[in-house]
């Protein structure tokens, strides 16, 4: 199914967490639950890179249930000691990988230039991309919210993105692992605002296609008022993500 026709995209982002165990109560959790998982929603796990490979054998025979990335390497197949490539996890089975994460911009000094090489690299070898955009606390307090998100998305414009390979993260860094959520109606005015600005430098409709997840704090308490959402595409989450029973409950948001 095209990126496009999902109602909703569920992602995992484990971080530098998670085991060889906790993909084994992800797999039966997977066996137990797949028939019930609506077809209309797509869960896609992001590992770290060591666990890419078995997570795939687990997840290989859902239609629904892909694995990312957590990040990628700049730069094609080369001299590069310790990077992992695009067309690497591409050959593993990757569908996805996330780019841009505020932890990578903030502890990596990942800048717009070397954001734009990694979509760019990802998308050259049929990756679908997870785009991380969002403010800081002191960004956020001079209300300079809606400007920031504009030059984060300037990356998107320049490059081979369409609403078909590239699904936007919204994903405010003073969320992120803190406990704190904007309101529900204001992640959907940061959506809008995402919205029309692709719409107005596209100019087309197509645009409108893209999704826009929102990511920082999701958890058991906020998933279904986020989810139930007809402006918020799907949700990014981190911490919950490590906690089967929390995330089995994420992903089931419409059932309970
Ligand atoms: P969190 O992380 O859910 O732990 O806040 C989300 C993310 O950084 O993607």
């Amino acid at each position: 199914m095209k990126l496009t026709n999902y109602n909703k995209i569920i992602s995992a982002n484990w971080k530098m967490n998670g085991s060889l165990s906790l993909i084994d109560e992800f797999k039966r959790f997977f066996t137990k639950n797949y028939e019930n998982l609506n077809n209309d929603i797509a869960v896609i796990i992001c590992p770290p890179a060591t666990y890419l490979y078995k997570f795939n054998e687990v997840i290989k025979n859902y239609n629904n249930i892909f694995i990312g990335a957590q990040d990628c390497s700049n730069k094609e197949n080369s001299a590069r000691t310790g990077d992992i490539s695009a067309s690497i996890l591409k050959d593993i089975g990757c569908e996805y990988v996330i780019i841009g994460h505020s932890e990578r911009r903030n502890h990596y000094n990942e800048d717009s230039d070397l954001i734009f090489e990694k979509i760019d690299c990802a998308l050259k070898n049929n990756l679908k991309i997870i785009f991380c955009i969002g403010e800081n606390e002191d960004e956020k307090e001079k209300l300079k919210t809606f400007e920031i998100i504009e030059n984060q998305i300037k990356n998107i414009f320049s490059s081979a993105c369409t609403p078909l390979n590239t699904i936007i993260a919204y994903e405010p860094i003073w969320a992120i692992g803190s406990g704190k959520t904007p309101k529900v109606d204001e992640i959907e005015t940061i959506n809008d605002f995402i919205k029309k600005k692709l719409k107005s430098k596209y100019n087309d409709n197509f645009s409108n296609n893209y999704k826009i997840i929102y990511g920082g704090s999701v958890n058991t308490n906020n998933y279904k008022e986020i989810l139930l959402s007809k402006k918020i595409d799907g949700v990014l989450v981190g911490g919950s993500s490590l906690i089967i029973d929390d995330f089995s409950k994420i992903v089931n948001f419409n059932k309970y």
